[in-house]
């Protein structure tokens, strides 16, 4: 069973960003079930380099969109973004010096920042691009 499922309430009425949100819940998913089975720690640092990638993609997408629409409120959304690449980082290095083991506290972490940002932050930029789901 997938730990994070896709909710009607994620869409945000971009198809493009709603895709690129999906993949990143098949990352956060992948961990889950890395941590559920194998436990490799090899293989949880490839997953969250994955993710780390996807999401700097992904972010930098949003950016350059807020920049050509002039969104106001670009400075916050993007501090958002780099609070989660920040953690990803820091995760992966303690993974990587073995000072930490991922656990389900930190999925939790991952979980709900990214569709608490979804919810509350990225839905109030495709609002503001005049294409909002609700
Ligand atoms: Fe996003
Ligand atoms: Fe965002």
């Amino acid at each position: 069973m997938n730990y994070v499922k896709w909710e009607k309430e994620y869409n945000t009425g971009d198809d493009k960003i709603d895709e690129q949100h999906q993949r990143v819940f098949v990352f956060i998913n992948k961990l889950n079930l890395a941590l559920q089975t194998t436990k490799d720690r090899e293989e949880i640092i490839d997953i969250l380099k994955g993710l780390k990638d996807y999401t700097d993609y992904h972010f930098k997408l949003e950016e350059d969109q807020m920049v050509a629409s002039n969104y106001p409120k670009i400075d916050a959304h993007k501090a958002e973004h780099q609070i989660f690449i920040d953690r990803l980082n820091k995760l992966t290095a303690d993974m990587e010096n073995k000072s930490t083991t991922i656990n389900l506290r930190l999925l939790k972490f991952l979980k709900v920042w990214f569709s608490g940002h979804i919810l509350n932050t990225d839905k109030k930029f495709v609002a503001f691009l005049g294409k909002g789901a609700d």
